[in-house]
């Protein structure tokens, strides 16, 4: 958790007074959400766009001013957390299940900065099973389909139920291995109708800052 929080709160120093900031979703960026709230407080004038109806949530507890999506041209920086990067700061996501909103998120900003403890480096991406958002219907012969590309798929379960993600999909867990080459399983998982996206991020990362168990934190160098 305190790696977590140190890196999150690194993050902070790259937002700036005017600033349309994205806030990602799960246990990082909520260090990072915390920070702002409490950068507003004493003056930083921000506005923001969240991820999910969870982060939405915790920054408008905290005072920060949440403005629709429909509201905005562009993003000046989003952070968020990320379940896996490799070395060439290629992503899974979607450990919280909000990987749509959040792509959606990042593909709008002019800058993503990912916010990770040292677990999530890794120099291949795969050990972390990827999670797919599937739109309910069809959801049986959408997961066998998703099987036939190589994995064990998982749809994500909560009390019995399938999760549904704030978006009223599903999302199935898939574990690949190791995966050699993301950006064409990216394209072979979203070429699926009844995908709406895949937690892959490819090439979307602009910096990432690491934090470390022993209470230091890092930016990453590529
Ligand atoms: C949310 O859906 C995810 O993409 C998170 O960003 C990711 O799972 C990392 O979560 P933690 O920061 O909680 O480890």
């Amino acid at each position: 958790m305190e790696a977590k929080r140190i890196a999150a709160e690194k993050a902070a120093d790259y937002i700036q007074d005017g600033m349309i900031v994205g806030l990602g979703t799960g246990s990082t960026a909520y260090w990072a959400i915390r920070k702002l709230g409490e950068l507003v407080n004493n003056g930083l004038a921000i506005t923001a766009v969240a991820t999910s109806v969870q982060s939405q949530s915790l920054a408008e507890e905290l005072g920060i001013r949440i403005i629709p999506f429909s509201a905005v041209q562009a993003i000046d920086l989003t952070i968020d957390g990320a379940d896996e990067v490799d070395r060439d700061w290629n992503l899974i996501k979607g450990g919280g299940g909000a990987l749509l909103r959040e792509k959606i998120v990042a593909a709008s900003s002019k800058r993503l900065l990912i916010v990770v403890d040292e677990s999530k480096i890794v120099s291949r991406l795969g050990q972390f099973r990827l999670p797919v958002e599937i739109v309910p219907f069809g959801h049986e012969l959408t997961v066998r389909k998703l099987g036939a590309l190589g994995c064990d798929p998982k749809p994500r379960m909560v009390d019995h139920n399938r999760y549904v993600t704030d978006n009223g999909n599903n999302i199935v867990d898939c574990n690949f291995g190791m995966i050699e080459r993301p950006g064409e399983l990216h394209n072979a998982i979203n070429a699926i109708p009844g995908v709406v996206d895949n937690g892959l991020f490819i090439g979307m990362t602009d910096k990432v800052i690491v934090g470390y168990r022993d209470g230091s934190v890092q930016e990453l160098r590529k």
